[in-house]
């Protein structure tokens, strides 16, 4: 257990050191939740009492760091997790006065409109918000002048004449091909600088590539097999052979501006356009 203390404390994430080894390698699924989350609030602005909606929170472990580390009050939504084993995880960390978990899926959120100061989400955006629309879908639940903040598994640049290179498309030594047919939502920053810019919802876009992003993930992916944790064979080995020549970590920010786009995904829509 000391090794793999020593495997997940790096002098970059101060506050994500303090957090339980057992706790941050039970819990995740995938790279290390806690340092994305603490990278990516490095370029927020989080005061005690925001409400903060942790949009795709899986296990909720960065629902439970924003409100330890920041005092905010988080709703912890996510689609595959349970409301009650997030709910579970919420009391043992005595967090149950400042974070809700609810099981929603991204398309379909029933808060009212402004209600939050902040969204983030920790690599889960890219499973939704790719399209045109989201980003004024989701910009509808954040009060003008909030925040977003999300990061998400992409790419340093594009494939060369869009072809998956071997090291990430072959079976690595455990059989495992890191590059799978879902992982086509993996977009460099300038796809997310773009999709955000082009929206009037939002402002002061700001996109960057985490530096040494795939060390740390493949740091983390060791230290996952080591302490026999893996949900899924490891990625280690081809993030390794990559070394940040595609394989990067993207953070986005951006201000709520004053104006709204059309909710596309509303319901209602039809009867609004005079349909029967
Ligand atoms: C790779 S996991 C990351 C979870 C967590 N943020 C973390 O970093 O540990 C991606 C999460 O996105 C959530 N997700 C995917 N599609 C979603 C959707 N349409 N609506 C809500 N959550 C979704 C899944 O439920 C899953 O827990």
């Amino acid at each position: 257990m000391e090794d793999l203390k020593e495997m997940l404390i790096k002098p970059e994430f101060p506050r994500s050191a303090s957090y339980d080894p057992d706790w941050q390698l039970s819990n995740q699924m995938g790279p290390n939740a806690l340092w994305l989350c603490e990278w990516l609030c490095e370029a927020m602005e989080l005061k005690p009492g925001m409400r903060v909606l942790d949009l795709g929170c899986g296990k909720a472990m960065t629902s439970i760091f924003l409100a330890r580390e920041f005092g905010v009050r988080v709703w912890a939504a996510d689609l595959w997790m349970s409301q009650d084993n997030n709910w579970k995880r919420v009391k043992e960390a005595g967090a149950q006065d400042s974070v809700c978990p609810l099981r929603m899926e991204a398309h379909a959120l029933p808060f009212a409109s402004g209600f939050f100061d902040a969204v983030i989400s920790i690599d889960a955006y890219h499973y939704f918000g790719t399209d045109e629309h989201y980003i004024d879908y989701i910009g509808q639940f954040v009060r003008e002048g909030g925040q977003f903040g999300v990061v998400v598994p992409g790419l340093a640049r594009e494939f060369e004449n869009g072809i998956v290179p071997a090291h990430l498309a072959e079976p690595q030594s455990n059989g495992k091909a890191f590059w799978e047919p879902a992982c086509r939502s993996f977009k460099t920053a300038g796809f997310w600088n773009a999709l955000w810019k082009g929206s009037a919802s939002v402002q002061d876009v700001k996109v960057d590539l985490q530096p040494d992003g795939w060390r740390l993930w493949m740091e983390f992916e060791r230290a996952i097999e080591k302490s026999g944790k893996g949900i899924f064979p490891s990625d280690a080995e081809a993030i390794e052979k990559d070394a940040g020549q595609y394989i990067a970590f993207i953070r986005a920010t951006a201000r709520r501006s004053a104006l709204s786009e059309m909710n596309l995904y509303d319901p209602t829509l039809g009867l609004q356009c005079g349909a029967e």
